[in-house]
């Protein structure tokens, strides 16, 4: 079964004269590792929204694993694209927010889950520092801990490494790519860097249209194990240079 499905969805923000998401079918298959490119502005960020039920379509239908969204709770993680982490709180009480909302964990509980969380992500300790004393990179994995911590295997992440200098963004892309292999989880990732979403995909999913009527899978011939060496390949740099060459296009549009 798919764990996720697009079927026929339009979007139209309120006060807009036309869709932005037009009739848009699309299905993940559990496990996949999606990046999603497409210019600025083309509706990204939208479909996250959707799938996370923080926008309604107008018309069609999302399900994930089968079941509408309408009809489900707690059945994503997403970290948006902006506001990571609350500033007021400390990095232990923003991990334990989704356990807060989703209830039924004692404070002794949630610290427990908090703390084995911040381990998993290289941030032993860190629970009662507050996130301006943790560097950029150290910020982003607590983002994605909390994302976790919602216990869904469907995450959303919006853009989650474009603030990064490049050596951290390129760390921050191994650690991520090996905690998606060892957990079996289910990613979708928006990405601008072509770089980027070929290094971490299973496929990359293209928006090659305005409004989103397709998108358009390219497979990414890699095994799951990988390295960035990979990138340099003939096929991997050809791949890189015809889908750039493809958003360049649409840019001038
Ligand atoms: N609340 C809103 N009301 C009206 N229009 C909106 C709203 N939010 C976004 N839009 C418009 O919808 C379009 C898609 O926005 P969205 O944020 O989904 O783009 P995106 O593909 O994520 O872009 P970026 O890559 O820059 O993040 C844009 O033209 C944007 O201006
Ligand atoms: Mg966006």
């Amino acid at each position: 079964m798919n764990v996720l499905e697009f079927q026929k969805v339009s979007f139209r923000y309120a006060g807009e004269n036309s869709d932005i998401i037009d009739h848009l079918n699309f299905s993940v298959e559990p496990g996949a590792f999606h990046c999603l490119i497409g210019v600025s502005g083309c509706g990204k960020s939208t479909i996250f929204r959707m799938i996370n039920g923080l926008l309604k379509p107008n018309q069609g239908e999302i399900l994930v694993n089968g079941v509408p969204i309408g009809a489900q709770k707690q059945y994503c993680g997403y970290m948006p694209q902006k506001d990571l982490l609350f500033p007021w709180r400390t990095v232990g009480e923003n991990l334990a927010l989704p356990l807060e909302i989703r209830g039924g964990l004692s404070k002794r509980e949630r610290r427990e889950r908090v703390e084995e969380a911040l381990r998993d992500v290289g941030l032993e300790g860190c629970a009662d520092k507050m996130p301006a004393e943790l560097s950029g990179g150290m910020r982003q994995r607590a983002a994605f801990a909390r994302t976790i911590l919602t216990g869904s295997d469907l995450l959303l992440l919006d853009e989650p490494f474009s603030a990064l200098d490049f050596l951290t963004r390129v760390s921050m892309q191994e650690w991520l790519h090996q905690q998606w292999r060892r957990s079996g989880r289910t990613i979708l990732f928006i990405t601008h860097d072509v770089e980027e979403a070929l290094f971490l995909s299973t496929s990359v999913l293209a928006v090659t249209e305005t409004p989103i009527r397709t998108l358009r899978e390219i497979p990414v011939p890699l095994e799951r194990e990988r390295s960035r060496r990979d990138l340099t390949r003939p096929e991997l740099i050809e791949l890189r240079e015809s889908m750039l060459d493809a958003l360049k296009r649409q840019v001038r549009t």
